[in-house]
Parts: C-alpha cells; sequence; structure tokens
C-alpha cells in the first residue's frame, strides 16, 4: 500500500498539522434574553443554564462575554406589555432599547452588541409582523415599523442591527432608513435563510411567546434550498453586511451552498431546539456534552460559516482555553 491516510492520524500532533479548520472564540456570538420587570435572572425550563437577564444581571453576562473574547452578543427583549403593533419595539424606553443602552455602555467596543430586529416578541398576536385586515402579515406595512425599529436601536447602542422577521425588502428599508439618520456605521446582520422550523420550540418559551399559528407565509420552507440562494442575491443587493443560516445542523447543506456563493460573511445560528436536544441527551447520560458541542460548532466551521450563533457561546470559549 503506498497510501495510508491513518500515517497522519497518529498522533494529536500529526492531527494538528493537518487540521483544515478551526473554532475560535471570536466567531462566536452569544445570545442573550432580558425581560422587563425582572429582578433576577429568570430560568428557562426547556433550555437548562440559559436565563431571561434582568438589566443588571445581562449587563454583567455582557461584560464577561467580552472578558471572554466572544465575537459578539444578539439581544432579544422581553417585554411587560404587547399590543397589535408591536409597540414595545420602537419604544426608545422599550425593554431591548433600554438593555442597548445599559450594555453599551458596560462594553463599549469590547465587544460587538448586535440586536434582534423583529416584532414577534412584542406582538400580542406573535407574528414577526402588523396584521393587514385579512388577518395575514402585512410585509409592506411592517417595514415601516422596522425602519423606526433601526433608527432606535441604533441610537440605543447597536453596532449591528439583526433583521430576523423574512419580510421581502426588510434589509433595504432598514439600510436607507439607518443612512438616512446619519447611521452608515451601523452594520446589517441579516437572516437571510431563515426556515420555519420546529427547532425554535424552546426559544418561545424564552421569549414568552405568544404566537399560536406558525410562520409558514414568511419563514422558509423546509424542503428548499435553491430558495435561498435567491435570498442571499436579494439580501446582498439590498446591503447586508452579513447573512445567516437558520437552523443550523439540520441545515448544513444550506449553509455549505450559501458559503460558496455569499460575497458577504456567513453566519449560521444554532437555535434553541439543537441546544435543548444535546442538553436532553447529555442530561440522560447519551451524549459526552462538550464533545458534542465543540463537534456540532466545528461542522458549522467546516461547512463555511464565519460566525457562529450559539447558546453554548460563553461555555465553548471555556472549553477551547483548556483544550485549543
Ligand atoms: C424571531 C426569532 C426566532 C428565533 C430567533 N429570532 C423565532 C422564530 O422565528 O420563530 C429563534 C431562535 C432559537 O430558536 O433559538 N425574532
Amino acid at each position: 500500500m503506498i497510501h495510508r491516510p491513518r500515517r497522519l492520524r497518529a498522533t494529536a500532533a500529526h492531527r494538528r498539522l493537518v487540521r483544515e479548520h478551526t473554532l475560535r472564540t471570536a466567531d462566536l456570538i452569544l445570545p442573550m434574553f432580558v425581560r422587563e420587570g425582572l429582578e433576577e435572572p429568570q430560568p428557562i425550563s426547556s433550555l437548562p443554564g440559559v436565563v431571561q437577564h434582568d438589566l443588571s444581571s445581562l449587563r454583567g453576562a455582557a461584560r464577561e462575554a467580552a472578558e471572554l473574547g466572544l465575537g459578539g452578543i444578539m439581544l432579544f427583549g422581553v417585554p411587560e406589555e404587547k399590543d397589535a403593533t408591536g409597540t414595545g419595539g420602537v419604544d426608545p424606553d422599550g425593554i431591548l432599547n433600554r438593555a442597548l443602552r445599559e450594555v453599551r455602555r458596560e462594553v463599549g467596543d469590547d465587544i460587538l452588541v448586535m440586536s434582534d430586529l423583529c416584532l414577534d416578541e412584542f406582538t400580542d398576536h406573535g407574528h414577526c409582523g402588523v396584521l393587514g385586515a385579512d388577518g395575514t402579515v402585512d410585509n409592506d406595512a411592517t417595514l415601516e415599523v422596522y425602519a423606526e425599529m433601526a433608527r432606535q436601536q441604533a441610537d440605543a447602542g447597536a453596532h449591528i442591527v439583526a433583521p430576523s422577521g423574512m419580510m421581502d425588502g426588510q434589509v433595504r428599508v432598514i439600510r436607507d432608513a439607518l443612512d438616512e439618520h446619519g447611521r452608515t456605521d451601523v452594520g446589517i446582520y441579516a437572516y437571510t435563510a431563515k426556515y420555519s422550523s420546529a427547532f425554535y420550540g424552546p426559544f418561545r418559551e424564552a421569549v414568552n411567546s405568544s404566537l399560536t399559528g406558525d410562520r409558514r407565509t414568511y419563514q422558509q420552507d423546509s424542503a428548499n434550498s435553491a430558495e435561498a440562494l435567491r435570498e442571499l442575491e436579494l439580501d446582498v443587493a439590498e446591503g447586508a453586511d452579513l447573512v445567516m443560516v437558520k437552523p443550523g445542523l439540520p441545515y448544513l447543506d444550506v449553509l455549505s451552498q450559501v458559503a460558496e456563493a455569499s460575497p458577504v460573511p456567513v453566519g449560521v445560528y444554532q437555535v434553541s431546539g439543537e441546544y435543548a436536544m444535546i442538553e436532553a441527551a447529555s442530561a440522560n447520560g447519551w451524549l459526552d456534552r462538550d464533545r458534542t458541542v465543540l463537534e456540532s460548532l466545528l461542522a458549522f466551521k467546516r461547512a463555511g460559516a464565519s460566525s457562529v450563533l450559539t447558546y453554548y457561546a460563553a461555555h465553548a470559549a471555556r472549553l477551547l482555553r483548556e483544550r485549543p
């Protein structure tokens, strides 16, 4: 035998030399929840180890994320009151905007502060936009609200806004709104290929969602991958600085195709259901948590992601310190 691929797998030193992909702490973005009216952090039962923060614990956790060297944090707000148009999302004193202000004051430019730009946490019907007379989500009316959210989030200190509502034209409207507001410096991390997915289950608990139906009229059908490339083309043309595929592991094929085609950096979101699966299996002793976490995150890098949103971001950063 002339070729023996096992030769290069013989020792850790061999394997290190020929490793093709690496997971870095700076690739990781930690999604965080902040809930109005809390005085102490509140656990989320379907996401063991993840909490709804109060403003003070959020500041502390953001500081810790910066000290760990994470690439960013992504903030989601959970308001006390919801209404049909999601007023809490545009209110400068709404929970998400207050949190952005406090966190940005805490961390400055030590870590990128990103904000979810979507209405679902703020609407009483739980949809990502405002509803029209026929009860379906009104795309263009929603865009006007997103434009105002973008201005408010920029004023509150977001380095990057992340529109996750899958409305047509959302990136363009947000880019225009930011530019006209004098904020050409604020970036857009677009949820570009976001699928209507059962894997978001635990997130609904995390944001006290009021949704009863589903999001199939605006999020992508999981049967499609060519459609993700069409969405990519549109978001890039509309001015996205970064694009995202979501969920992660069940959509590695989509991630790989998008990464291949994209002229801008591509990220991926390891969503709540993916986290919950690893947690549940590990709690039963069926999976080795730490190995599974690192392997799943590395898979995203191999598939072409440059950044990864994961509830494991801080945990993985600590693991990477121990075994780089
Ligand atoms: C919508 C949004 C969702 C998630 C992130 N942003 C929920 C949805 O689209 O239904 C899900 C994230 C996760 O499951 O971890 N603002």
